[in-house]
């Protein structure tokens, strides 16, 4: 929708310019989108660790320029390079922050502790303080429903106790919830929104943005869709011993154009509500097996994925899915994308991009470094 369609309807939003942290990667490009189209000006700002692109720009985001038709600020920036975020609220009259940037990797975290450590809590740390010297107290964070741990009771409540959690990575989204809760109690003026992400999956209908992390990955559902592309010769299934209706792990998986919108409505009652700190699971409320979601796709692509049964996986839960209750009735925000429609549009993406972004010479028009380089 165009920014004059949006002033004669009346809604256009009351954050203007939102900077989004890991705009490169998966989430981020697509909430972008989301973001652009409901009329917000987006800052994004990414520093490679897990998406591609170069001093050029991201490939990621120039397609979402062709797929709104808008410009999209990028800078080349890490959050641990306080001086780096400093200039960029120096030169943009940031609103809100939506703060996808973290490491992400489960065994990675486990080998690399420091790392995660580092680059999660304080690059939260940074940009807090760098939002507060800039009087900017308005906040989305990317919380996981890791945070939860093996769930007491299902589906799982924002009330469902938390940090009983068995890998270093969702340790970093517990304790900077922690940090946020006790930011939010200290000084009244911060605004805050965590959204618990269950699994997201899918792309972008269009198929032009996807999922193409540039660390190794374990996720089902680009790991079967490199199976399924002849990519990787089996999909390993870990456990079917599990107290489950088919003996697979069970999962709440979410398209990830949902979870954009989530972000979108998140920001709508941000803009209009004074929250201090609020947390909303974003999930689908259902829970699909290994299993069945292998089944959806395999039908849903017309292909076939070789099997091969192993024992679980270390740290696995059995079944985890929201109630997402809460973010319906206070966000007024609902899924609207099927299992069939998550598995159609990732596969969308994978054909149309079977090596995924373009990796050398990315031509873009996006703004990078405040600078056109179209
Ligand atoms: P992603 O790796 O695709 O995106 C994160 C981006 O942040 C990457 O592009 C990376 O390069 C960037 N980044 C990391 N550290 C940075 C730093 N110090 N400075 C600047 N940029 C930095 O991951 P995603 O799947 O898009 O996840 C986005 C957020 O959602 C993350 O916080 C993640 O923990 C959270 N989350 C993801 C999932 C999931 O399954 N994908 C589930 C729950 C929560
Ligand atoms: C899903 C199901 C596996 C791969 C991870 C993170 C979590 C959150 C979401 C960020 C499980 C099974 C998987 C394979 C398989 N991320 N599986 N073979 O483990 O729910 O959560 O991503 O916050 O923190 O831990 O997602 O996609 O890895 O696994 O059988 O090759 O698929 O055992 O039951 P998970 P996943």
């Amino acid at each position: 929708m165009c920014i004059k369609n949006l002033l004669q309807t009346g809604t256009m939003p009351r954050f203007k310019t939102i900077l989004v942290t890991g705009g490169a990667g998966y989430i981020g490009s697509h909430c972008v989108v989301d973001l652009v189209n409901a009329g917000h000006e987006v800052v994004a700002i990414d520093n490679f660790a897990n998406a591609v692109g170069d001093d050029e720009g991201s490939p990621a985001l120039r397609r979402v320029e062709e797929i709104t038709g808008k410009k999209v600020t990028f800078y080349k920036a890490d959050l641990l390079n306080k001086s780096q975020i400093g200039d960029i609220f120096d030169k943009h009259p940031i609103d809100c922050v939506i703060h996808f940037a973290a490491l992400k990797a489960v065994g990675e975290s486990m080998q690399q502790p420091l790392l995660y450590y580092q680059n999660n809590l304080l690059g939260m740390l940074n940009l807090l303080e760098i939002m507060r010297s800039h009087n900017c107290f308005q906040m989305v964070f990317s919380s996981s429903c890791t945070v939860y741990g093996e769930p007491k009771h299902l589906p799982i409540t924002e009330d469902h106790p938390t940090g009983n959690i068995t890998n270093v990575y969702g340790r970093t989204k517990y304790f900077i919830e922690e940090m946020l809760k006790d930011l939010s109690i200290a000084d009244k003026r911060w605004n805050i929104i965590s959204l618990r992400y269950f699994n997201p999956v899918g792309a972008h209908p269009s198929g032009l943005i996807g999922e193409d992390p540039t660390k190794e990955f374990t996720n089902l559902m680009p790991f079967m869709a490199q199976v399924a592309l002849g990519k990787k010769p089996v999909l390993t299934v870990f456990g079917n011993d599990y107290q489950t209706p088919d003996g697979t792990g069970v999962r709440d998986y979410i398209h990830v154009m949902d979870l954009a919108s989530g972000h979108v409505a998140a920001l709508n009652l941000l803009s209009e509500n004074h929250v201090g700190l609020k947390v909303y699971n974003l999930g689908t409320g259902r829970g699909v097996s290994v299993k069945e979601l292998v089944e959806v796709f395999e039908k849903v692509t017309s292909t076939k994925i070789p099997l091969q049964y192993e024992a679980r996986r270390l740290g696995d839960i059995t079944a985890m899915w929201a109630d997402a209750t809460l973010a319906k009735n206070e966000l007024h925000w609902v899924t609207k994308h099927t299992i069939e429609e998550m598995c159609t549009d990732f596969w969308r993406w994978q054909t149309m991009n079977p090596d995924g972004y373009p990796k050398k010479n990315v031509k873009t028009s996006v703004i990078v470094n405040g600078k056109s380089s179209s």
